[in-house]
């Protein structure tokens, strides 16, 4: 009798778990939440964001390489839920914006305890996977070699981009981004496959020009990497860093060139960033510069 008024209690608190606990709770036939009582108190970091037509911010949340759990969040919460942020939350399941389940976050349960932090690499997709991704649902993935449609985002009417064989995706996507120029040439996107109104769509989360690796080696043999990681403060500041704070300077682009002819001091702290000039040639720096511009998607789509 003692024992069971004491799990009794302990079920009503939160209680430690992981996001994979949380997805056995979702029937995965149905989408829908199996239990909508428990409280569940996870450790994660997140993968992608994007703000709903009401305001309200819908993330996933992503264990490294494993499927994420779909969290929506509001107010200052809602806030704390930037890409790449490891935080702790607290939360319980509940139909979500598209039907399936999503976890509502407790208000004032969020605590971030990083940023930048990484969450393993992504399953590489091409157009055909989005006829049915039921297979890749919550998952991290790589949507390969894609052009977008149009020039401007629309949002309103949709947001396509198509493979190298035509095959066409719909892009999920923050209202921020309506009216900017969409990437140019081919890109990966980065995202969550999502059911919306019965058809598979990419939640995007970044866009990378898909000659982003053969930049990231140029940037090794000129030994950028030395002091920069695309993704994480070291010497220098993040790439993904630098693209926030200029994501809507249009002239980003030749600022980047110019630090790398004179060096720079003094814009992220005392430690200067030795010059370029004679070192690299006018087209490697253009191409480098407007790589790590690229990450200022990361920023706007989580607008
Ligand atoms: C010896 C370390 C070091 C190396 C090598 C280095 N950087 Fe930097 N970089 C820095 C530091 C430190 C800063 C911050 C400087 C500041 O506060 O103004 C910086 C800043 C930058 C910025 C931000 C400029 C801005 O306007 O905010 C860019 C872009 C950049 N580096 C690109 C590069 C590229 C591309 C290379 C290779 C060609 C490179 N860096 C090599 C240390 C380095």
């Amino acid at each position: 009798m003692l024992l069971c008024a004491g799990a009794l209690i302990l079920g009503q608190q939160a209680k430690s778990s992981t996001v994979a606990d949380a997805l056995a709770a979702i029937d995965p036939a149905t989408g829908a939440a199996k239990d909508t009582t428990t409280v569940f108190d996870l450790d994660a970091i997140v993968s992608v964001r994007t703000t709903l037509a009401d305001g309200k911010v819908l993330a996933f949340i992503q264990p490294v390489g494993k499927p994420g759990l779909a969290v929506v969040a509001t107010g200052a919460d809602a806030a704390k839920f930037v890409p790449r942020n490891e935080m702790t939350l607290k939360g319980q399941l509940a139909a979500g914006p598209f039907g399936w389940a999503v976890l509502n976050v407790q208000a004032g349960s969020v605590n971030v305890e990083g940023d930048n932090k990484p969450f393993g690499s992504s399953t590489p997709v091409n157009g055909a996977t989005f006829a049915d991704a039921s297979a890749l649902a919550g998952k991290f993935v790589q949507l390969t070699n894609v052009t977008f449609e149009g020039d401007k985002f629309a949002v309103k009417s949709g947001v396509k981009v198509k493979d190298a064989n035509g095959a066409e995706v719909s892009l999920v996507v923050s209202a921020s981004v309506d009216g900017r120029d969409v990437p140019a040439g081919g890109q990966n996107v980065y995202g969550v496959p999502v059911k919306v109104d019965g058809g598979w769509k990419l939640l995007a989360a970044r866009f990378l020009p898909v000659t982003g690796k053969a930049t990231l080696t140029l940037a090794e043999k000129y030994t950028c990497t030395t002091c920069h990681n695309p993704d994480a403060k070291v010497v220098g500041p993040a790439y993904r860093d630098v693209a926030q704070k200029y994501r809507n300077d249009n002239d980003a682009v030749s600022k980047f060139v110019a630090q790398m002819d004179a060096g720079g001091t003094g814009k992220w702290g005392p430690v200067p960033m030795p010059p370029f000039k004679d070192k690299v040639p006018a087209a490697d720096e253009k191409q480098i510069a407007e790589w790590i511009w690229g990450y200022r998607w990361d920023w706007i789509l989580a607008e």
